[in-house]
Formats: C-alpha cells, structure tokens, sequence
C-alpha cells in the first residue's frame, strides 16, 4: 500500500510548550509511528520571519530550540524528515506562481490572518510577505503533495486556501500536478489547552506557559500557582471542574482515569483542597515531562549533529519540492529551454 504523505509545521518563536505536546506533538509521534504515513515535519522560519523581519537572531535561536523539542518528544529523524523552510528556495519559487492565481480580497477573507493582524495590532503597516503568508504556506503543503495535514482548528482556513489554490491550478493549467490536502484535526478532548492563568490559549506573549523543557522546580512552581474555580473560596465550597484549568490538565495529562474522576466527584461535592489536587497533577506532569527533558539534554550535548539533522532533512526535502516545481514550471509552460 502506497503511504499518504503528511505535513505539519511549526513557526520557531520559542521553546514549545505543553500546549503544542497535546494538541499536535504527541499525534505526529503517534503517526509517525504508524508507519501507515511519510512525514514531513517543516519549521517554518520563513513563516515566522514574516512578522519577525527586525528580530531575525530570535528565530534563529528558537530554531533549534524547536529541533531540540521534536527530538525530545520522540520525532525521529530517521522516520520522519525534519526540514527548515528557507533552505528550500522552490518553497519560495511556488509561492510567486501561486501569488498569480489568488485575490488579494481572498487573502483579505482569511479569518486567522485577519485575528492576527488584529492581534499584532499591525494598523495599516501589515508586512506585504505577513500578509500573503496563506500562499507561501500551501506551496509547503504542495511541494511535498501531502494529502494529510495534521493542524489546530486556526489552520482549517489555510488548508480551506490552499485546496482553493490546487484546484485553480490544475483547471487553469489543465493538469493534475498538485495534490488537495485534507486536514486532520487532533482527536483529543483538550485539543487547545487553557494557559496556567485560565486564558483560552497557552501562549508565549501572554506568559502562562509551561514548556517542554522547563525544569521540574518550574514546572512546580507554574503549576502552584494555577488558576483554578474563583469560587472555590474554602476547601469545604463546593468547587467547578468545568473550565477549571487545573481539571483539564489532568484529563489531558493523567493516565488514572479513576483517581481522577474521584478527585473531580470530591472536588463538585466540597472538601478536597486546590493545594491537594495541585500537588498530584504536579506529580503527573513530572513524571510525564521528565524523559522528554532527559532525552532534551542528551541532543543539547551535540548540537553540531541536530544542525546536521536538519541540514540532511532539508537537502532530502529540496529534492522533493524541486521536482513539484518543475512540474509546475512545465504545466505553467515556462520551462522554455528544456
Ligand atoms: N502556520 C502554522 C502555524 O502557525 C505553521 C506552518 C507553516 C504550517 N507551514 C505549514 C502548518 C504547513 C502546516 C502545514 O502553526
């Protein structure tokens, strides 16, 4: 049976964090396991260098610090291929082609883009290369022809895009050259896990993370001081686990559904303390997070040798993506001296 292609990314702005475990990490170390599928996993420092210009030395930095992540929760290199998006210059190539078949008020509609600019609060001065980023993103799902995507529900409208974009392609230059991907979403209850203050999202600028290599003393004191049910004044209250961070933690993290369960009937009745079921999700993510920093600082030794991962990943990648091009190069009718 052939196997389907996948492929996921990551922007490096920083370390990753518990959020990217339970929400897509742990899934591609499931899949890449299979064995049923080829992966491709993309840091996608272009991508981040489209709102990150001026500060190129932190996506620098954080390049490896994401290599060093995968690594550490159980990527390897030999089954999947990790790749660096800006060492693949056809990536960049695909997207001037692509940029010709797309509206700017299609790009304008995309939702994620329109909350980040939002968010960036970039008023009228949006980065031209910020802007288009949807394009550049489905020339890394179509240089690869991967019709699997594993991502979060912010990415549907790029996947959505970038099937746009394939269709176009191929009616316009009557051939079946790029594949339509589709996405997978994560199957998990807690598919986007709450911040340690309760905020819907674990993110880096709002600081109410817990990262993968944070050391156990950290990770203690984060999980300390989570926010837990407001209400939940003295232990004998009785308390919410609905939309209690430190409840869902536990449902993503623990592995002892009962305990757990009695924990939560306890909690709803009164009498169990916030310290108390604290102390045991500490126990938990310890005990979780402790062989993914063991294994961290095993690659940290060498770091030469995740460089040189990454260089053979890319150089393996460039193959593929060089071959799409030259596909859509000769479907395009560009390919004059061939
Ligand atoms: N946009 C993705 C994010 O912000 C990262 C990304 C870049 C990506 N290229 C990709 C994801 C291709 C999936 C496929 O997380």
């Amino acid at each position: 049976m052939e196997k389907k292609i996948i492929l996921t990314g990551d922007r490096p702005t920083g370390k990753l964090h518990l959020g990217h475990y339970v929400g897509s990490l742990k899934n591609r170390v499931k899949l890449q396991n299979s064995g049923l599928y080829e992966s491709y996993i993309m840091i996608a420092d272009q991508q981040a260098l489209t709102d990150n210009a001026r500060d190129p030395e932190k996506i620098r930095n954080s390049l490896i610090q994401v290599a060093l992540d995968y690594l550490a929760v159980g990527i390897d290199p030999v089954k999947s291929t990790i790749l660096v998006q800006s060492q693949i210059p056809e990536l960049a190539e695909l997207t001037v082609h692509y940029l010709n078949i797309v509206t700017v008020a299609r790009i304008e509609r995309n939702p994620t883009v329109k909350e980040e600019i939002r968010q960036k609060e970039f008023g009228k001065s949006i980065p031209a290369g910020f802007f288009i980023y949807p394009v550049s993103q489905a020339a890394d799902i179509t240089a690869f022809k991967a019709s699997v995507v594993p991502v979060g529900e912010d990415q549907l409208p790029m996947i959505e895009q970038t099937r746009e974009i394939v269709r176009s392609f191929n009616t316009i230059y009557g051939k079946e050259v790029l594949v339509e991907p589709n996405v997978m979403l994560p199957d998990s209850t807690c598919a986007r896990l709450p911040g340690t203050d309760g905020k819907a999202k674990m993110s880096k600028s709002i600081g109410n993370c817990i990262y993968l290599s944070d050391e156990p003393d950290v990770v203690k004191k984060k999980v300390m001081s989570m926010f837990t049910d407001p209400n939940h004044l003295r232990v004998e209250d009785p308390g919410e686990v609905e939309n209690n961070p430190v409840f869902i933690y536990l449902d993503a993290f623990g592995e002892d559904k009962e305990t757990i369960n009695e924990m939560k009937e306890h909690y709803k009745r009164g009498g169990l303390g916030d310290v108390k079921v604290k102390k045991y999700l500490n126990e938990v993510l310890q005990a979780q997070l402790e062989p993914i920093r063991n294994r961290r600082k095993e690659f940290e030794k060498d770091i030469p040798a995740v460089y040189k991962m990454l260089k053979d990943g890319s150089a393996k990648a460039r193959e593929v993506a060089s071959s799409t091009l030259r596909e859509v190069r000769e479907a395009i009718g560009i390919e004059y001296f061939e």
